[in-house]
């Protein structure tokens, strides 16, 4: 596949980026029918972002203290990832919570990863929520964005166990390992225009 065919991804991060490393994997497999355009940060010293030099991608600070309020920011956002001709946003760790406006800019074209079977456990840190509440399963879930907090369509889930003596540590590293593997796979079926929205629903179509 030419490189102008690939579907080119702008990933948003804040941390450690190892989704965003399972997505510059597999970007690098020939066949792969995406590419990252850019990665954007708002933290200046995320590892995700030297992961992105690593990986040979554009990776632009965007500095929330330059910006006077969310709705400029996000403009800011929505601007740099046009400038790359970004046509998926993945959310990889993006610790912001993105406006209206923006989602609105690239509705249906926004997907994150959430380390809980979703609509269990939304929010901030759901391995601890999990373990709390006492469930057996635990899992990962890569969803559209909507206007809630991990609130949109689901596309793809994983499960695993929770198994005695977890911590929330090993717990979210099992988690993980499913999140690393669902997220490539959920860019594919993107890229290869088979998720239809429909309603709270994706549909996934068959390969034609
Ligand atoms: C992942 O667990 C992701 O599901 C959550 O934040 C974490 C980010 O990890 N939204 P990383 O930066 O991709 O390593």
């Amino acid at each position: 596949m030419s490189r102008s065919t690939l579907l080119a991804l702008g990933v948003l991060v804040s941390g450690r980026g190892s989704n965003l490393q399972s997505i510059l994997d597999a970007a690098r497999a020939p066949g792969y029918p995406a590419r990252v355009a850019v990665v954007v940060c708002d933290r200046e010293r995320a590892p995700a972002l030297e992961r992105a030099a690593a990986g040979g991608v554009p990776g632009v600070f965007l500095n929330p203290k330059d910006f006077a309020d969310r709705a400029a920011y996000d403009a800011a956002l929505g601007r740099t990832l046009e400038e790359h001709g970004v046509g998926l946003v993945c959310l990889a760790g993006f610790m912001r919570i993105l406006s209206p406006p923006f989602i609105r800019r690239f509705a249906g074209r926004i997907l994150n990863v959430h380390p809980s079977l979703l609509p269990a456990f939304p929010g901030l840190r759901p391995q601890r929520q999990a373990l709390a509440h006492g469930v057996r399963v635990a899992g990962a879930t890569v969803h559209f964005v909507d206007d809630g907090v991990d609130t949109g369509p689901i596309v793809l889930q994983a499960s695993v166990p929770v198994l005695p003596g977890d911590t929330e540590e090993s717990l979210a590293a099992r988690i993980l390992v499913e999140e690393h593997r669902l997220y490539p796979a959920a860019i594919r079926l993107f890229a290869e225009g088979r998720l239809r929205i429909a309603g709270r629903q994706v549909v996934i179509e068959e390969t034609r």
